[in-house]
């Protein structure tokens, strides 16, 4: 959970009279593509919230409205991955909340929000849910606008977290199955782990994305990095193609009419504004190392470093993960996956020696089978898509798993606010 949001509040909030009156007109920025679940006890709330998801400025996330309590939230996620924003309308009393969200804490993703809607109007209790990183503590009953534009607040206000977390996915050799690898995680982060991704296909001589997703598109990427100054929101918002309700991509122009030379932070902008509107942004990279492919591996969150298991790739890669760890020292060391494993008669090296050589965590080991892959990519299908029992599906969901820190299952969770919760437990032993 974040807490930051949350710093940037008055006390005076609590309790006062609601900033924004129902049906008082106001600019509010649009709502980004997260996904947002409310639970609430009192109907007055919940036909506010089912009212204030219909809203043009909700258009873009996914709303889930529910009529339920803090604990059949928690019993909910469990074992299922928690939204973007989790909003908590409760009857509860200070004591019995707070309690109450020690036991959410445990089973709310990294990165997951907390909002909440209560009866108490007391800042003791205000307090005490800022400190354990609830993102806003609003008091019943809330208006419509008020409610948007709290939400809208956690995402558009200045100095907050970016939303969207970037991965950029490159090969250690053409071919070696690198955009593969990032249209299948896209498509499973997405569609199993149920987040919004906008991914950018960078080769854009030679892209695939296209092909692999079967659309035949506009030539979003290009007219994105074309004019970078222009880019903005709605811009890209028509320039995306839909693959799935969850999942855009920005197509690849794939023609040779202009050669595609690029300074170094021209994909700066285009960037930034994915990963404002979108809680995952995946970038396909082409397998060259020029100027803004560098700059980009330099940038991003997650660096994914794609390979087959021989000499030339191990060497690649090695260079690759050496090159990254010294331009970005203070970042998490690069991904690997190795792809491709097990080509019959080819002498190949061990994902465990591949791994240690390069002292890198190896994601998966996906086997070679050019059966599913050279179908699945014929029809224009993730291997998800083209059998969903398949077990390099649940190669690619572990994957994701790891990559976005999201609906972990079976063990405690991790979230930035359990984290809070026990810096606070101990300070008090
Ligand atoms: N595990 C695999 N087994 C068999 N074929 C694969 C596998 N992974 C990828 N491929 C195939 O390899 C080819 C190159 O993949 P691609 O993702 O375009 O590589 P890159 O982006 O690294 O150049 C494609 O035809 C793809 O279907
Ligand atoms: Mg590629």
């Amino acid at each position: 959970m974040n807490s930051n949001a949350s710093d940037q509040l008055h006390m005076s909030e609590v309790g006062s009279t609601p900033a924004f009156e129902p049906n008082q007109s106001y600019e509010t920025a649009a709502v980004p593509r997260v996904s947002i679940a409310a639970f609430c006890e009192t109907e007055a709330a919940y036909e506010t919230l089912i009212k204030a998801s219909s809203d043009r400025r909700m258009s873009k996330a996914h709303t889930s409205v529910n009529q339920g309590s803090l604990s059949e939230c928690v019993a909910l996620y469990e074992n299922a991955p928690t939204p973007n924003l989790l909003i908590i309308e409760t009857t509860l009393d200070g004591q019995a909340l707070l309690r109450e969200l020690d036991t959410l804490a445990d089973v709310c993703d990294p990165g997951t929000r907390v909002m909440v809607i209560g009866q108490i109007n007391d800042v003791e209790l205000y307090r005490a849910l800022m400190a354990r990183g609830i993102s806003e503590y609003l008091l019943g009953p809330i208006g419509i606008h008020q409610l948007i534009a709290t939400i809208s607040g956690f995402y558009a206000e200045p100095g907050a977290e970016p939303l969207g977390k970037t991965i950029a996915v490159i090969g250690a050799k053409g071919g070696c199955g690198a955009s593969t690898i990032a249209h299948n995680l896209s498509w499973v982060i997405s569609k199993r782990l149920e987040t919004d991704v906008a991914l950018a296909d960078c080769d854009l001589p030679f892209g695939t994305a296209g092909l692999d997703f079967n659309q035949d598109p506009l030539q979003g990427m290009w007219e994105a990095v074309s004019a970078p100054e222009r880019l903005d929101q709605t811009f890209l918002d028509r320039l995306l193609s839909k693959c799935n309700e969850r999942l855009s991509f920005l197509a690849a122009p794939a023609s040779l009419d202009k050669p595609y030379d690029f300074s170094e932070e021209h994909f700066d902008q285009l960037v930034e504004t994915m990963r404002s509107s979108t809680p995952t942004v995946v970038l396909d990279l082409p397998h060259t190392w020029n100027a803004w492919v560098r700059h980009l591996l330099e940038t991003v969150d997650i660096v994914i470093v794609v390979a087959e298991p021989d000499l030339a790739n191990l060497r690649n890669a090695k260079n690759l993960v050496d090159a990254l760890v010294q331009l970005r020292p203070n970042d998490i060391r690069p991904y690997l996956v190795l792809n491709k494993v097990t080509i019959p008669k080819r002498p190949e090296i061990k994902p465990d020696e591949f791994s240690k050589a390069l002292d890198v965590q190896n994601l998966a080991s996906i086997p070679f089978d050019p059966g599913l892959f050279g179908t699945a990519s014929n029809n224009g299908q993730m291997i998800g898509e083209f059998d969903q029992k398949h077990a390099v599906g649940g190669l690619f969901e572990d994957m994701a798993r790891v990559v976005t820190g999201r609906g972990e299952v079976g063990r405690k969770k991790q979230s930035a606010l359990s984290s809070i919760f026990s810096k606070l437990k101990k300070s008090k032993a």
